[in-house]
């Protein structure tokens, strides 16, 4: 028999958090109250030390092929805010195996080896989480894998954390409208908050691009399965007028992503331009599509919204670790 860890031979099913796809109105309700309840408890002295021996001895892989600041250090402290230890590399294409060749199955098979309790990837490949999820499977790990962005396809953590923004800073997610903007193409964190969204009341999305940096048909058609309404559109200020949610993203470029045909930044005149009780959520980082001059502003809330990622980060791991 092969030495496999003793979680191995209990034999249970890893919870892998793959796809925004996966969850539905009443676990997303449930890891909400939870990430609230970890608020609360993280407020207190008393309740952030007892919050130490939640994952106390267990350990946290983040590897990571793509460059990150939120994610990895979210998940790297929410990792050490619930005692769990964490070990990571930044830059796993150029400081891991994979130099020398070895593929991304080999290297998860091996990091399982290691009995980590949890691996959370970020690759550039499209359904590489997909990939690191079926070796675990049919190789028998327990080791769950948390999708951290894996190519053009999906970040549905980040989904989560810009999800929990919304209900807390709106009181409820059913009934808005949304406007995401930007790079619709190549951005995978308005696909992933689409597919979260989706499954709410009377959520009406306005997808704001340049020609070139649509959003892809597979989502589109997500939407009119689900008759979910949508409107594509390149009017700038008449789509800010209506906002509720205005989810604003940067040109992918290291993904190929060009913008040479709409200018969409946020200035002091755009703010004139939006209800006074929309708020402008953006998953960082940016670059010049929201000016400086509009952090101040009460609407703005995408500094608060990554601190949130840290909650949201600390329920997910305390859900598949558990
Ligand atoms: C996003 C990502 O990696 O997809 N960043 C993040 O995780 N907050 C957004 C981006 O890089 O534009």
């Amino acid at each position: 028999m092969r030495n496999l860890s003793y979680r191995v031979l209990i034999q249970m099913k890893p919870k892998h958090i793959l796809e925004s796809q996966q969850f539905d109105r009443s676990n997303l309700e449930e890891l909400f109250s939870s990430t609230d309840a970890l608020v609360e408890e993280f407020n207190s002295r008393e309740g952030r030390n007892k919050l130490q021996q939640t994952l106390q001895g267990r350990l946290m892989f983040a590897l990571f092929y793509e460059p990150s600041t939120r994610t990895r250090f979210s998940f790297c402290a929410a990792a050490h805010h619930l005692g769990m230890r964490a070990i990571q590399t930044e830059n796993a294409s150029e400081f891991s195996s994979a130099v020398k060749g070895e593929t991304l199955e080999d290297s998860i098979r091996v990091l399982c080896e290691y009995s980590p309790d949890v691996i959370v990837l970020r690759h550039n490949d499209d359904g590489s989480s997909n990939r690191a999820a079926k070796v675990v499977n049919d190789c028998g790990y327990n080791v769950p894998i948390i999708n951290a962005g894996d190519g053009g396809q999906q970040h549905p953590t980040q989904a989560l954390l810009d999800l929990y923004t919304i209900r807390k800073q709106k009181k409820r997610i059913d009934g808005h409208t949304v406007l995401i903007g930007g790079d619709l193409r190549n951005g995978r964190t308005g696909r992933s908050l689409v597919y979260l969204m989706a499954k709410y009341k009377n959520v009406n999305f306005i997808f704001l691009s340049p020609e070139n940096l649509r959003m892809n048909k597979d989502i589109l058609r997500h939407l009119d399965e689900h008759d979910i309404a949508y409107r594509e559109t390149e009017d700038f200020h008449g789509s800010l007028k209506e906002a509720d949610v205005i989810y604003w993203t940067r040109v992918q470029k290291e993904r190929g992503s060009t913008n040479t045909t709409l200018e969409l930044t946020l200035t002091a005149h755009e703010l004139k331009i939006m209800k006074e009780d929309a708020i402008i959520l953006h998953p960082l980082p940016r670059n010049s599509e929201i000016s400086k001059v509009v952090d101040t502003d009460k609407r703005a809330v995408y500094f608060s919204q990554a601190g949130n990622g840290v909650f949201i980060r600390m329920a997910l791991l305390k859900k598949v670790c558990t």
